[in-house]
């Protein structure tokens, strides 16, 4: 299983790294929860984790890994996380799993970034899967209005409420050719929490599994 593999590859890397004292960061979705499940055999080698949605930090703590909120630590070492789509500058499409916003804030908080996938998520341009963007309720209709002005396609995640009591607009048609500026734009819609592009911490590393093995990414 490619993102099995990738999830040990990630945990080969930090494994040294890794004090009495360490804060790892957990994103959240199935090649993270590959991670959690091989993190729990070296949880006496490090202090703490900050997990990026309730379900992840379940899964932690059904690992009997301790969990933090993100307030009650001054740091995080590392962050290891999936993604959706990635490209060569190592920015990401991610928000499948609808846990962008805290998975970019502990990506933010941490010293270093260490995204995991398997081959089928490098692209050339992000856009090809859909754009997860967070919205406040009573702004959905107004910022999808934003987003079409903006050259996408929203279409709104019913039934899916996030850790954060927020929604999710995906923005279909909407290959990005400058993440960084279109981050930026979606961010400035009134009403948006959180979009899925991560330019601005786009990751460190980013370990890609194939046929070949697991790489990083050039
Ligand atoms: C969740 C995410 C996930 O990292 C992304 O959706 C990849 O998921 P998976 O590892 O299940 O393919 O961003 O919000």
């Amino acid at each position: 299983m490619l993102k099995q593999k990738a999830a040990r590859a990630a945990l080969d890397l930090i494994t040294p790294k890794l004090t009495t004292s360490s804060i790892v960061g957990v994103g959240t979705g199935s090649t993270t929860n590959y991670f959690i499940d091989a993190l729990a055999e070296i949880k006496h080698v490090f202090d703490a984790a900050v997990s990026s949605s309730e379900a992840s930090a379940d899964r932690l703590r059904g690992h009997g890994i301790h969990v933090l909120d993100l307030n009650a630590t001054a740091r995080v070492d590392v962050y290891v996380d999936g993604a959706d789509e990635v490209n060569s500058a190592r920015q990401l499409i991610k928000g499948g799993g609808a846990a962008l916003t805290r998975e970019k804030i502990v990506a933010s908080a941490a010293d270093e970034f260490i995204c995991i996938v398997d081959e089928s998520k490098v692209v050339d341009t992000l856009g090809a899967y859909p754009l997860p963007v967070e919205v406040i309720p009573m702004a959905r209709s107004l910022v999808a209005r934003g987003l079409v002005g903006l050259g996408g396609q929203p279409v709104w995640r019913e039934g899916v409420v996030t850790d954060n009591g927020n929604w999710i607009l995906d923005v279909h048609e909407f290959m990005v050719a400058d993440p960084l500026a279109m981050e930026a734009a979606i961010n400035n819609l009134a009403g948006v929490v959180c979009n899925g592009l991560f330019a601005v911490d786009a990751a460190d590393t980013v370990l890609v599994a194939g046929a070949g093995g697991v790489n990083p990414l050039a």
